[in-house]
């Protein structure tokens, strides 16, 4: 194939070209010290790290103090190094904050590649599969339909939805990992999200990450880290307290869930008999579980979030969605099969997953050995951060890539679904992916069949370029959701 003609001469550039003979990559002057912390700590990084690729090219390094982080811009070179080199690319970086809300790198997403995470990362994909085979399309209409009621409940008046879809797509999961799900009301639901948010803010606040670049620093009284301690102390309490209910409610026994599927797996690691491949430990389970929920609530709540906000812009695209729903499940609602015979809607589907990919830039990975991408020589701990927002913006690749039409994904010519990358690729592909995939499908599905989305006022429209921490999230905006007469 093409890929394989394009990564043979690449890959053996890293012997052919070792550290000395290697071009140095380009990328913006560095202070001293400080290296290009600004540019790190910019308002909307992954806009900025884009803006920077027009400047500097796809590959281009930063410094952050003594680290040195390569960003890619492409699909191509992203491709390149998580899914083609997988295996050189495939390492989280080891950081002190990381490690303080991770239990020491013991969860899935921020554990270092190793045997042990391996073997922690297929128990919880096969027991993910098992899950979403056996009940995930019914547990999401379930949901889909619980929110169509709480919708019409609002009799048309102008609301924001965002907590209305945290709540959705957090019941998702913990109907999956425990078989239980809350109101939106419910005082257990807020102190596990409040809490769970409060950690994921805090991390990525310049006032923890110094920490990591600068030691001395954890020296000095820092009330942001006490805070974040304080929340990672009370967020394992939470998740101690639904392990332990779930464990007495079922017994263990109720295989249907996620949990009793991993618990078999915690339970057999008692037996010194049983293959390492299978073990999982208690905190592994733990650590799991915070992964999944963190994991799977804010991206797909956000991504519902952006699409109700682009179709608000654009209604001729919402009427398009709701006419092929009606003309092809003629009032019937939809199967995650009918995906093949609703191709508009996949598109629209696509097109926000492009534009706003929720998490913009992945998660950072490090280099487990000396390799190369695009013919550059990567040392081994080289941090490297896959710009997917830039990857979904490139202009050789999308034809006026910041522009919403999603008659591209349908005409070709327009850009490429193979250089869509929303959920990353290779070893560290997003673990929730094919959850991800049939609970966007389906809540859009129900949600533009059953209601039309209007803007409160014809000329107040909500902001497109959003917030970008570690998910990228639409500002604020309330809609008029009116149901639809069938
Ligand atoms: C990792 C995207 C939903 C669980 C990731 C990564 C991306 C991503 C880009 C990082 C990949 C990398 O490091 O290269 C998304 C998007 C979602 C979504 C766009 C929805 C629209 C979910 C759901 C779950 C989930 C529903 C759980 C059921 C995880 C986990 C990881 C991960 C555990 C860490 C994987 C690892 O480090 O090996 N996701 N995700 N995600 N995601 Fe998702």
């Amino acid at each position: 194939s093409s890929e394989a003609a394009v990564s043979k001469p690449l890959h053996s550039l890293s012997f052919l070209f070792p550290r000395s003979l290697s071009p140095a990559l380009p990328g913006p002057p560095a202070l001293p010290l400080l290296g290009n912390m600004l540019d790190l700590t910019r308002d909307h990084l992954p806009l900025h790290l884009t803006a920077l690729a027009r400047r500097y090219g796809n590959i281009y390094r930063l410094y952050c103090g003594s680290t040195t982080m390569v960003i890619l811009n492409s699909s191509e070179f992203i491709r390149e190094a998580l899914v083609k080199k997988w295996s050189d690319f495939a390492g989280r970086p080891s950081s002190y904050t990381g490690d303080k809300v991770s239990g020491g790198g013991q969860n899935i997403s921020l554990g270092d590649y190793s045997e042990v995470w391996k073997a922690q990362r297929r128990v919880v994909h096969n027991a993910l599969q098992r899950c979403t085979a056996e009940s995930l399309h019914s547990v999401i209409e379930t949901q889909a339909l619980h929110l169509k009621q709480v919708l019409l409940d609002y009799r048309e008046k102008a609301v924001d939805l965002s907590e209305d879809f945290t709540v959705a797509a957090s019941n998702v999961i913990t109907t999956l990992a425990f078989a239980k799900s809350y109101d939106k009301s419910s005082a257990e639901l807020q102190k596990l999200h409040g809490c769970l948010n409060k950690i994921v803010s805090l991390w990525g606040s310049l006032w923890i990450s110094v920490l990591d670049s600068f030691p001395l620093l954890r020296r000095l009284p820092n009330p942001h880290f006490s805070l974040l301690m304080k929340e990672v102390a009370r967020r394992d309490e939470i998740i101690v307290g639904l392990l332990d209910e779930f464990k007495q409610r079922s017994g263990a026994k109720d295989g249907g869930t996620l949990t009793a599927s991993l618990l078999q797996h915690s339970l057999e690691s008692a037996d010194k008999t049983a293959k390492p491949k299978t073990l999982l430990t208690d905190t592994q389970l733990h650590m799991t579980t915070i992964d999944l929920l963190i994991g799977g609530t804010e991206t797909t709540a956000a991504w519902l979030c952006w699409t109700v906000a682009f179709l608000l812009h654009r209604p001729e695209v919402q009427t398009g969605v709701y006419e092929e729903l009606c003309s092809v499940l003629k009032g019937q609602y939809p199967q995650y099969s009918d995906r093949h015979r609703l191709p508009y809607l996949c598109a629209v589907i696509n097109e926000v997953l492009r534009l706003r990919p929720v998490a913009p830039l992945a998660v950072p990975h490090t280099a487990k050995r000396d390799s190369s991408i695009a013919g550059y020589f990567i040392p081994k701990n080289t941090v490297i951060i896959p710009n997917l927002f830039g990857a979904h913006h490139d202009p050789a690749v999308w034809s006026e890539p910041f522009t919403f039409r999603p008659e591209r994904f349908l005409e070709g010519g327009g850009g490429s679904l193979r250089a869509l990358m929303p959920f990353g690729g290779g070893a560290r592909l997003c673990l929730g992916e094919s959850v991800a995939k049939m609970e966007l499908f389906l809540f859009t599905a129900y949600l533009l069949r059953d209601f039309q989305f209007l803007p409160e006022q014809p000329e107040e429209l909500p902001d497109l370029r959003g917030v970008a921490t570690v998910v990228l999230k639409a500002k604020p905006y309330r809609v008029i959701v009116r149901p639809r007469a069938h």
